[in-house]
């Protein structure tokens, strides 16, 4: 069994948008739709769980059962971290389910042939993030922003969703990372925290997290290209 979570419970505060970001429609279809609709595209998905803010549970519900071609979905109440979203997520998966993505679903570009290959290095290597190289070059700094190091380029890598786990790993990670008090900024860093190597998988840069209102203009033009 392979279950998706999406964490959709943000605020999208640097979007500056009146509404939480994954409701932003692009070619008349709200973000969090594109997302959801790519997994359940995918073949090998079984199930989806959603994290949603608690004011908006009802009405992604509402958004979610008035769309065809779901795969079977559940919604949770999201935390205040992206972290603790997750982890509600994870309480609600049984211990049949053998493989979890985690996707952001501010990450509506994802194409289902790119879910298929996370889904079989989850299988392969236990725990795999998409990432792409970096293409600027990247600067350390001090507090007072003087450049203190500048990182060799070719060995840093941008990471993007879905990361794919095997679930006992997962499990493992977030029940060390809450007994720690550790808060990363992605699922992989509570996997590497394990002493778990974690494999990269080459994605694309059009597979955007929309973040900022630019953000939207990009997204829109790559979904136009590839929809006509
Ligand atoms: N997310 C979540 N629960 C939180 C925070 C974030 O489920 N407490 C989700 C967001 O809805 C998004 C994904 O995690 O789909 C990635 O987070 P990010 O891009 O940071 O979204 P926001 O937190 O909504 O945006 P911002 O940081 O600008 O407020
Ligand atoms: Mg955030």
């Amino acid at each position: 069994m392979v279950t998706v979570i999406l964490p959709a419970a943000g605020q999208g505060k640097r979007m500056n948008h009146v509404t939480n970001k994954v409701f932003i429609p692009l070619l008349n279809r709200p973000v969090l739709i594109h997302s959801v609709l790519a997994f359940s595209a995918c073949p090998e998905v079984d199930n989806l769980v959603i994290a949603a803010a608690r004011s908006e549970i009802a009405f992604v519900e509402k958004m979610l059962s008035g769309v065809a071609g779901i795969k079977p979905w559940k919604v949770v109440a999201g935390g205040s971290e992206r972290q603790y979203s997750i982890a509600n997520a994870l309480a609600v998966i049984p211990d049949t389910v053998e493989v979890i993505l985690v996707h952001d679903a501010a990450r509506p570009l994802i194409k289902p042939r790119m879910i298929s290959q996370m889904i079989a290095a989850a299988r392969e290597f236990k725990a795999a993030g998409l990432a792409v190289p970096l293409k600027d070059t990247v600067k350390k700094v001090d507090e007072d922003c003087f450049v203190t190091e500048t990182p060799a380029r070719r060995s840093m890598w941008i990471m993007q969703t879905p990361q794919a786990f095997d679930a006992a790993i997962l499990r493992q990670a977030y029940i060390h990372a809450a007994q720690d008090g550790f808060l990363g900024t992605d699922d992989a860093s509570l996997v590497e925290r394990l002493g778990i190597r974690v494999k990269l998988v080459e994605g694309s840069y059009s597979n955007v997290k929309i973040t900022t209102p630019e953000d939207i203009i990009i997204a829109e033009a790559l979904m136009k290209k590839r929809y006509g």
